[in-house]
């Protein structure tokens, strides 16, 4: 027997200042394409996960992990999300200074989540720091260890890593390009 498509996808996000949301409609719209069906909502609006068949969980990283509104997410629903395939992603401002080190990053930052869902897949992503949002406080951390400031969102990787995921979410591409086989 054929595995079924994907009916229902979710991809869940937290953000502080917007640009996280913004990742996140971009590997909606990637996979919406492929033939999913998908909802976007923050982790606050998420009440049940009941009728998805897959999930991306993504949300920026602070002091080298991800942010506790996401954390308390993965683990309040973990019962949920440990029965269905799950991506997850992370968006730090550190990788606009070495690009290279994405999958250090992407295991550093999301070390509690990936043992806790153990994902079929895994991203980090330079993100986008504004500081004129921040306190003084946070600005003066920032400056210290001097994060970069600016959008460093790389929209073809974005793009490219949504594309590469849809087969492990058991996404049966539109293309015809994905085998629909859960990894
Ligand atoms: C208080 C604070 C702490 C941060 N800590 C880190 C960090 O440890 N590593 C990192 O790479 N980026 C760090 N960042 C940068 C954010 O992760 C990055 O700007 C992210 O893209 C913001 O996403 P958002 O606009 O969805 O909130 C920090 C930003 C803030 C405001």
């Amino acid at each position: 027997m054929p595995e079924a498509a994907v009916s229902k996808l979710l991809v869940a996000y937290s953000t502080r200042y917007g640009s996280t949301r913004v990742i996140a409609e971009a590997v909606a719209s990637v996979l919406e394409q492929k033939g999913a069906q998908v909802d976007v909502l923050s982790v606050e609006e998420v009440e049940s996960l009941a009728g998805y068949d897959a999930a991306v969980i993504g949300a920026p990283v602070h002091v080298g992990r991800w942010v506790r509104e996401a954390r308390d997410f993965a683990a309040g629903f973990a019962g949920e999300l440990r029965a269905m395939p799950v991506a997850v992603f992370a968006a730090g401002i550190a990788l606009a200074r070495d690009p290279d080190k994405s999958d250090e990053l992407a295991t550093a930052w999301m070390k509690g989540v990936r043992n806790l869902l153990q994902p079929v897949a895994a991203a980090a992503f330079a993100g986008e720091l504004d500081t004129s949002k921040l306190s003084v406080v946070w600005k003066i951390l920032l400056a210290v260890i001097r994060a970069p400031r600016g959008d460093y969102r790389d929209w073809d990787k974005i793009r490219t890593w949504a594309d590469s995921i849809a087969a492990p979410l058991g996404i049966e591409g539109a293309s015809g390009e994905s085998s629909g086989q859960r990894l």
